[in-house]
């Protein structure tokens, strides 16, 4: 569910579902990543704004603890923004940076980000430390709902380019008032200031992180203050991280789209028939990934496990089926888990993999291990569902006999028969001369 607290001018959750996600690409659930991917393969356009809402209100004595920040999980070391979609120059590439990082209140115009896994603007906050220089920063908070998408992709080139690309039409984008980034025109509100080039100094958490626990105290950078603007009637945005029920989070949801995205590449290249990709939201949004596919030769599932297990940190269990089963359905997953599965022959493990320190079932270790279930079936199965009363009719069962062996509900199409009460009782009268087949037909000895 989406949340919105009017009086505090407050909106959560706005994109921790996949249909509100599809929403926005102007599409269906199904569909999402099909339009992901057809979105990515044009170049986005970043032109600049005619008119920035997004600084309507320049805020003369900027101050953090005045938006409307909550405590999100009862452990969390300090009031977050957590909707906060950051933006940076790399100078060595010549691009812009976006990304989604939390900030932690410490005070009115100072925060910790947690800039610890490996991610692009670690490595250009590294390097500027090295210069002995500050790193501007604006966050974005209150954005498109696909700038949050954007945001959390790691591809080459630059990223406000991506969020034209994902939008489907150019960004409009405006200077900020006391740097030269450039960020989205019709944002809500826009956090400008630097990280300073003191590098990891400061304690930042315990927080509630993605895979539904608390992570430790790390230690992190320090973000300065200098501007906040907003719209005159800006809504602030919170996103939702951790918790028993990761499906309903704004996190999870993201990082499905984005692990969607590296194995379905991934897929491409390694095998030929993939059909479809959904990482599950309820594990974090890639540690579980179900692949279906046409598998044409012996092995190409396990191929698709090893593509699997290789093109994302995160990933953990690979599940690959038929393209008959619905992986965005658990129900049908746990079917083809039962029945379509042999454990000592269809289960891949592997272990040594990097992963990341968060999962709790590591137990200390620094590496993990990954299985792949191979849940696709060798030969074909015929899947029991109503019957399709279709075909060719006769004026009697017999006659529809002599023409051939016939399925019961071939001889209901034949009589027109709703139910097939009626052929019970024309097949009884002529038992003697009945006989069936293999597979079930009737048949005129
Ligand atoms: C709501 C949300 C909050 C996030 N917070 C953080 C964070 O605090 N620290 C972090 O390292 N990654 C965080 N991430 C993941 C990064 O945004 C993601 O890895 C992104 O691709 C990094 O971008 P970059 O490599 O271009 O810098 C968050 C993701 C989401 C969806």
């Amino acid at each position: 569910m989406c949340v919105w607290f009017e009086r505090l001018g407050l909106a959560g959750n706005v994109t921790a579902s996949r249909s509100r996600l599809a929403l926005a690409f102007a599409t269906a659930p199904v569909e999402l990543l099909q339009e992901v991917l057809r979105r990515l393969r044009a170049k986005g356009e970043v032109v600049a704004a005619e008119r920035a809402a997004c600084q309507e209100v320049i805020e003369k004595d900027p101050d953090l603890t005045a938006l409307p920040v909550h405590l999100q999980h009862g452990l969390d070391g300090a009031p977050y923004i957590s909707a906060s979609v950051d933006i940076t120059r790399d100078e060595e590439r010549g691009v812009t940076n976006v990304g989604m990082r939390r900030l932690m209140l410490r005070g009115r115009r100072e925060a910790g980000i947690d800039l610890n896994a490996p991610s692009d603007l670690r490595a250009i906050y590294q390097a500027s430390v090295k210069r002995g220089a500050r790193l501007p920063i604006a966050f974005v908070v209150g954005s498109h709902p696909i700038d949050h998408v954007a945001a959390t992709m790691r591809l080459p080139g630059d990223e406000l380019e991506l969020i034209a690309a994902l939008r489907g039409a150019p960004l409009p984008v405006v200077k900020c008032v006391t740097n030269d980034l450039r960020v989205p025109a019709d944002a809500e509100f826009v956090l400008e200031g630097y990280l300073d080039e003191r590098g990891y100094v400061e304690p930042e958490g315990p927080y509630g992180e993605f895979l539904g626990y608390y992570g430790a105290v790390k230690t992190n950078p320090v973000f300065h203050l200098t501007a906040i603007t907003h719209r005159k009637d800006a809504v602030f945005q919170t996103s939702t991280i951790s918790g028993r029920t990761l499906s309903r989070t704004d996190t999870a949801q993201l990082n499905a789209l984005r692990a969607e995205v590296s194995v379905w590449r991934a897929l491409e290249t390694a095998v030929r028939g993939a059909k479809a990709v959904y990482a599950t939201p309820s594990s974090g949004g890639a540690f579980n990934v179900r692949v279906a596919m046409e598998a044409r030769v012996a092995g190409e599932a396990r191929n698709a496990i090893a593509a699997v297990f290789g093109c994302l940190v995160n990933v953990k269990h690979v599940f690959v089926v038929d393209p008959d089963v619905d992986i965005f359905s658990d129900e049908q997953m746990d079917w083809a888990l039962a029945t379509r599965f042999q454990a000592d022959r269809d289960l891949v493990v592997e272990g040594g993999f990097r992963t990341v320190p968060l999962d709790p079932s590591l137990a200390g270790k620094t590496t993990t291990a990954k299985a792949g279930f191979d849940l696709t079936l060798p030969g074909k199965v015929a899947i029991p569902g109503p019957a399709r009363l279709e075909g060719r009719r006769f004026d009697s069962v017999e006659r529809a006999l002599t023409d051939g062996p016939k399925f019961f509900h071939e001889l209901m199409a034949a009589r027109g028969s709703r139910d097939g009460r009626e052929i019970v009782r024309e097949l009884e009268n002529m038992r003697a001369r009945l006989g069936r087949d293999e597979e079930g037909r009737y048949l005129l000895k």
